[in-house]
């Protein structure tokens, strides 16, 4: 990341509805030219962090500063409204307004800043091609497809150039293969215009396919803010290891045999544990894996360390692949096998490569 002072500070922010915690204690950067992802389970908190940044909402506690300057700060009695923010803002509905023209549409947020005519045709020519859009600056703004008003949607909040732009799961009115093609175009018209990007999701794959980090939020908390990379190869606790990938999860526990420290599933099977940070032996673990950390052993015999025995429950052929349906200590999970020549009855052998094996206590 650029070493410059962020676009956006965010600390401590709370914002309660009643007994509702929406969100409990963010705090977090978005710096110049980034996208910032924040993803999570419906009701986690994501568009009311949006929204309070915006100037929607007014936040209980914590203080929020754009471009150096604070906007809100409840304890110094600090709150600049939404047009005083410099701030764009997409929704999940559009918003595209009836009975006025594409070019009306993105020229309005301009008048309403006081540019001149000139200034304004100018502008919104430039945004339209910008997003595709050119030559339909006539058309009504509602006679344009799903993918269309998207991108006027977005001409609209970009083209007075805000220092922060808000986009709250502004693809999921689209169909899958539309909203697939968005993602690209999206991440390239940020790119092209170094603008900044605060983008919430609640759908990993659009969050890895956006983001240069990602905040994965639970219950208006905060689990854990990195690059893509850095949650899925390192993830904090459980809930971000399922949350981003396929995760197959066991409890365990602790024992040490010979000076070594393993996590026994409770059908015996032992896995080795690097440095765990945990002492002793009974200990309660939880352990994360996913599909490619498991390899297919040849042959049924007793389990050796690091492998497990799981019952096949099903074989599907998907012509590229085989999805072979597993179950270890009453946990159901999938691996893909290029082909499904080395299953032979009704139980096999999984090799962890035990340097993938992600461990925490229960
Ligand atoms: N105006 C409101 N009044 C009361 N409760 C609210 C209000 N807005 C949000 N909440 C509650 O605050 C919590 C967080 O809501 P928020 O809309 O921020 O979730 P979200 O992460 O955006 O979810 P989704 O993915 O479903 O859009 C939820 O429990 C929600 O019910
Ligand atoms: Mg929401």
């Amino acid at each position: 990341m650029p070493p410059s002072a962020p676009i956006v500070s965010v600390r401590n922010l709370v914002k309660s509805y009643g007994e509702v915690r929406a969100v409990d204690g963010v705090s977090f950067d978005v710096h110049a030219g980034e996208i910032l992802v924040i993803l999570g389970p419906s009701g986690c908190g994501k568009s009311t962090t949006l929204r309070t940044l915006a100037g929607l909402e007014r936040p209980d506690s914590g203080e929020i500063v754009l471009n150096g300057k604070v906007v809100s700060d409840p304890r110094k009695g600090i709150f600049v409204p939404p047009e005083k923010r410099n701030t764009g803002m997409v929704f999940q509905s559009f918003a595209i307004w009836p009975h006025m023209t594409v070019g009306d549409q993105v020229a309005l947020p301009l008048k309403v800043r006081g540019y001149p005519r000139k200034a304004r045709r100018e502008l919104v020519g430039k945004m339209l091609d910008f997003v595709d859009l050119g030559g339909l600056d006539a058309r009504n703004g509602t006679d344009l497809s799903g993918g269309q008003q998207q991108r006027l949607s977005l001409a609209r909040a970009l083209v007075y150039e805000p220092d922060l732009l808000l986009l709250d799961e502004p693809l999921s009115n689209l169909d899958a293969q539309l909203r697939q093609q968005m993602r690209v175009e999206l991440k390239g018209l940020q790119a092209k215009l170094r603008a900044t990007f605060l983008f919430v999701t609640h759908d990993q794959v659009e969050a890895m396919t956006l983001a240069d980090r990602i905040l994965v939020m639970r219950d208006g908390r905060i689990q854990q803010l990195g690059s893509p990379g850095e949650l899925y190869k390192d993830p904090q606790n459980p809930f971000v290891h399922a949350f981003l990938g396929k995760s197959i999860h066991f409890d365990a526990e602790r024992v040490e045999v010979d000076g070594a420290a393993y996590a026994r599933l409770d059908d015996g099977c032992r896995l080795a544990l690097r440095d765990d940070g945990v002492e002793g032996t009974g200990g309660r673990l939880k352990l994360g894996l996913r599909p490619e950390d498991l390899e297919l052993v040849a042959g049924s015999r007793e389990p050796r360390p690091n492998e497990i025995r799981a019952a096949v429950r099903n074989v599907i052929y998907l012509g590229d692949r085989y999805e072979i349906a597993l179950e270890t200590c009453g946990v159901e999970f999938i691996i893909s096998l290029e082909d499904d020549s080395r299953i032979h009855g009704d139980e096999v052998l999984l090799r962890v490569k035990d340097e993938r094996l992600k461990v925490w206590p229960a």
